[in-house]
């Protein structure tokens, strides 16, 4: 009797600047598995929204906007990482944002645009494995994952980290500026009535703070091979 075998699933949830995308990188790359980068999809329907002059507060047009937005991931090879085209434009540099990830967590916080992105993250799934960077990955999308890491740092750790990265960008930021919007952004995700961030029952809980990126990939592969 034959059975498709299951292709194996990590999920790395928890909130922004635990370090989520820089491990979730590391560990598909270590790994040979794919990577979805879960937050690029809401930040990308932020996007269209706000380039199509949409309200963001009005939930039948960004739910039509998450059904009909065309969001391709392309490698830019050589180390440049992942560019994200958003209805054929190149809007990587965009999707980095404050702004964008203001509009990426306001948006999904709306039940039929996180509906609309189903499908879309499940086709991720395909041999030889994934790696799937998020919020709810492990509570919604993938609850049968075999490996669960939910990532913690502290709001301070986190401002820091984040104004470093803007910093050498040449964004103009404050870090009192960005801790305040890390900790409003956390509570939203936090309390929204639909997939909060919240740990899976079964995660491994990994707090990053004061841990550099080698060694938090070092736990998050311990996790998956144990
Ligand atoms: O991971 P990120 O900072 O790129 O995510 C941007 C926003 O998208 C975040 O504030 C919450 C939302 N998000 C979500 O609700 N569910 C996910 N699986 C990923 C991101």
């Amino acid at each position: 009797m034959s059975h498709t075998p299951v292709v194996p699933v990590l999920t790395i949830d928890g909130p922004s600047g635990s370090g989520k995308g820089t491990v979730s990188a590391l560990v598909a790359e270590r790994l040979g598995w794919r990577l979805l980068d879960s937050g690029a999809l809401y930040r990308a329907v932020g996007y269209a929204a706000g380039a199509a002059g949409l309200d963001l507060s009005d939930v039948e047009a960004v739910t039509r906007c998450a059904q009909e937005t065309k969001i391709q991931f392309r490698a830019a090879g050589d180390g440049g990482g992942t560019r994200v085209i958003v209805n054929g434009h190149d809007a990587t540099d965009e999707l980095r944002t404050e702004t964008a990830g203001a509009a990426a967590s306001a948006i999904a916080s709306m039940p039929s645009v996180r509906e609309a992105l189903v499908a879309l993250q499940l086709g991720f799934r395909r041999a030889p494995g994934l790696v799937a960077d998020g919020r709810d990955m492990g509570t919604v999308i993938f609850p049968d994952a075999a490996h669960k890491v939910f990532l913690t740092a502290s709001a301070a750790e986190r401002a820091k980290r984040r104004y470093k990265q803007l910093k050498e960008k040449g964004l103009n930021v404050t870090l009192g500026g960005l801790q305040r919007e890390i900790e409003a952004r956390d509570s939203r995700d936090a309390s929204r009535a639909v997939a909060p961030l919240k740990p899976a029952e079964d995660a491994v809980l990994v707090d990053t703070t004061g841990m550099d990126i080698d060694e938090v990939v070092a736990k998050v592969l311990a996790v998956v091979q144990s």
